[in-house]
């Protein structure tokens, strides 16, 4: 029994605790999470330490930081079968990624769109903890010697600088690190606004009706999608062109688990109304076990406090192993 487990795959995989999950992390990847752990070996991570290359406030931010734990639990990441800790727990992961630094080029960082885009969203706080941001991520990754990671599209060139940089490392150094795998789903893997169905859905959109939040209300999901911005056709296909259409039918395929054809039998005939509707009752319907779990956990921190201590402790000694490699490698005095 012990001999399959070891030959599971590994799995890592992280979020920012900066707010509560947008339907965007949670169709992209969250959701993707909980089935992965019976058949890998998974790590799921709340990513503090990359958090606060934006300013956070200290209080605010501890809440937030519980709350997005009680919420990776309720939806569906089990302690008994996953380790799920919280990054700065783990002080391996400011150490790997401090290393990892130095070897990831200027050249390599200056490219990385999250950069370019967040620092122009942040001109009075461009730090370099934002530059370094997927130096860390890589550390992330290579500490646990991920097999896959889950993620959204928009994290695909940080994963392709971790291939990089695991593949120089070991280019110097022999075989120390596990070149790892993206594992971006086929549908939702860029769920977009509901208010500009060519961006992608954010937490930090300023338009409240741009983005569902996971712990929305049923009315307030609703009342978001009937405000969608769609097309001035009133087809319910998926076509080059139909951004917001494209969009909705993506999402309520996602929660229904109907494929594209049988959408557009369903609402053949009918308006955008009804299926903007639909795809808001398909969604507020989807989320409420979550938003259940979610009440009852979070009304024992005691429990959480257990499951995040457990899982820094797992985390803390599959990293030890790594590090340690790393180090002797690198010909620090042990
Ligand atoms: P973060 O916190 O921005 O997002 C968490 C996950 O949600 C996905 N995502 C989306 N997917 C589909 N549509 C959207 N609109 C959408 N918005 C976000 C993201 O792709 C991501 O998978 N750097 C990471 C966190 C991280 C990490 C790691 C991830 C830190 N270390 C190691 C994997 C492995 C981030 O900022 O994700």
């Amino acid at each position: 029994m012990e001999e399959v487990k070891q030959k599971k795959k590994v799995i890592l995989s992280g979020i920012q605790p900066t707010g509560i999950f947008t339907l965007g992390n949670y169709i992209g990847a969250v959701k993707n999470w909980a089935p992965m752990q019976d058949e890998y070996n998974c790590a799921y991570m709340l990513a503090d330490l990359h958090a606060i290359t934006v300013r956070q406030d200290p209080k605010a931010f501890r809440e937030q930081t519980m709350t997005c734990y009680a919420l990776l639990l309720a939806c569906g990441l089990d302690p008994e079968k996953s380790i799920i800790f919280i990054q700065s727990h783990v002080p391996a992961h400011a150490e790997l990624g401090w290393i990892l630094e130095c070897y990831t080029q200027f050249g390599e960082l200056s490219r990385m769109t999250q950069f370019k885009d967040k620092s122009a969203k942040h001109a009075d706080n461009v730090n370099a903890g934002l530059f370094t941001y997927p130096s860390l991520m890589a550390a992330d990754i290579l500490l646990y010697q991920a097999d896959l990671v889950p993620v959204g599209a928009d994290q695909r060139q940080h994963l392709e600088l971790t291939r990089d940089i695991a593949t120089r490392f070991n280019g110097i150094y022999g075989n120390v690190f596990k070149i790892p795998e993206g594992f971006i789903p086929k549908a939702g893997a860029k769920i977009m606004s509901l208010a500009e169905p060519t961006k992608k859905m954010s937490k930090s959109d300023e338009n409240p009706n741009a983005c569902i939040s996971i712990l929305d209300k049923p009315e307030v999901i609703i009342k978001k999608f009937k405000r969608a911005v769609t097309d001035s056709e009133a087809e319910v296909c998926y076509r080059d062109g139909k951004d917001g259409i494209n969009n909705l039918m993506t999402i309520y395929s996602t929660v229904t688990g109907k494929t594209f054809d049988e959408i557009t039998a369903e609402f053949a005939g009918h308006g955008y109304g009804d299926f903007k509707l639909a795809v808001g009752e398909a969604v507020a319907e989807h989320l409420r076990p979550i938003r259940e779990v979610f009440d009852r956990l979070m009304a024992d921190k005691a429990y959480l406090e257990s499951c995040y201590r457990k899982g820094a402790e797992m985390a803390s000694r599959i990293s030890a192993r790594t590090m340690d490699k790393v180090k002797k490698k690198i010909g620090f005095v042990l």
